[in-house]
């Protein structure tokens, strides 16, 4: 390394040690604690108490995919993200900076987290593992790649710890977000079919199979149809350690923010 490299680094270091040093004597304050205790009552079901993240994302990584500024933050917090299950929050303002705080801090905690494994490696794996075939990745600002079964990919690494990640892989059945949840339907005539549940009322029931092929059905015309406990994701617990590893190092680097 240059020395103006070694210099750069270091007062990258330095700067980043500070701001992490910043945000946790923050967070032991009582403003600091309040942000907790409302962090806790109102958040803590979705992001988990420490903020590692289960119906709602990771906050530990410190980055958010909307969110750059304090401003930023207490506004997603204030109008939630529409389209998903992150809500608004009726709090006075004053209260939302404190949780803006808290949120900071949790990010402290986890930013240095890193992957041990090789993305590049990774991503081979990602290829040769056929996870495209349900999974798509935007790289760049490109055509995003890949099937639509599984929820697209390029911020994974924002919203997903890395023992997320690997319980995602290894226990897919473990957590399934609302939007994922899979369905089978077996017609009178024993066709039986298998994909995400896009809509159902009393009368019908619509989903997508892994070709991406919607099919209708009158539950008139059904033998049987039945939500899915277990993922439509199979289990990758069998890849070996270190293709596991490498994957996972992969996933933790897609970081694609503000879409
Ligand atoms: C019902 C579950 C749920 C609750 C309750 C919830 N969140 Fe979220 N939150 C989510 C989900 C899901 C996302 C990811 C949304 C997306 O896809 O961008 C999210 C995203 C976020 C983000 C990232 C925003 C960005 O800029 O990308 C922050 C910060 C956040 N939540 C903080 C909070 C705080 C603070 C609270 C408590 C007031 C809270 N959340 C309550 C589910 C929840
Ligand atoms: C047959 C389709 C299918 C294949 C193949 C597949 N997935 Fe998935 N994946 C899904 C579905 C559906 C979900 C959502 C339900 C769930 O969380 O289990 C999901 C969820 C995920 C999640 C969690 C996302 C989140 O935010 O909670 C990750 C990470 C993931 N898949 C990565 C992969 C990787 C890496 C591979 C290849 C090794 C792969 N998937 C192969 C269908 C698939």
């Amino acid at each position: 390394m240059t020395v103006v490299g070694w210099w750069r680094q270091a007062v990258t270091t330095r700067r980043m040690v500070l701001w992490l040093w910043a945000a946790v004597a923050l967070a032991q304050s009582p403003a600091g604690q309040q942000g907790r205790q409302f962090y806790l009552g109102h958040c803590a079901h979705c992001h988990g108490p420490d903020g590692e993240g289960g119906r709602g994302i990771n906050l530990t990584t410190g980055q958010y995919r909307l969110s750059r500024t304090d401003d930023d933050l207490l506004r997603v917090i204030q109008t939630g993200v529409p389209g998903t299950e992150m809500p608004p929050s009726r709090l006075p303002v004053a209260d939302i900076r404190l949780l803006v705080t808290w949120v900071r801090s949790l990010g402290a905690a986890g930013a240095l987290e890193k992957a041990t494994g090789d993305a590049a490696a990774g991503a081979l794996v990602y290829r040769n593992t056929g996870c495209a075939r349900c999974h798509s990745i935007q790289v760049n600002g490109g055509q995003a790649k890949g099937g639509s079964l599984g929820p697209p990919l390029d911020s994974i690494g924002l919203r997903r710890s890395l023992k997320f990640l690997r319980d995602a892989l290894v226990t897919p059945d473990a957590y399934i977000a609302r939007e994922y949840v899979g369905t089978t339907a077996q017609t009178k005539a024993g066709q039986l079919f298998r994909g995400l549940r896009l809509n159902e009322d009393d009368y019908s029931l619509q989903l997508r199979d892994a070709d991406e092929r919607l099919h209708s059905f009158r539950k008139s015309s059904l033998a049987e149809y039945q939500r899915l406990d277990s993922s439509l994701m199979p289990s990758y617990g069998k890849l070996s350690p270190t293709d596991l590893n490498n994957l996972i190092a992969y996933l933790s680097s897609l970081r694609a923010a503000n879409k």
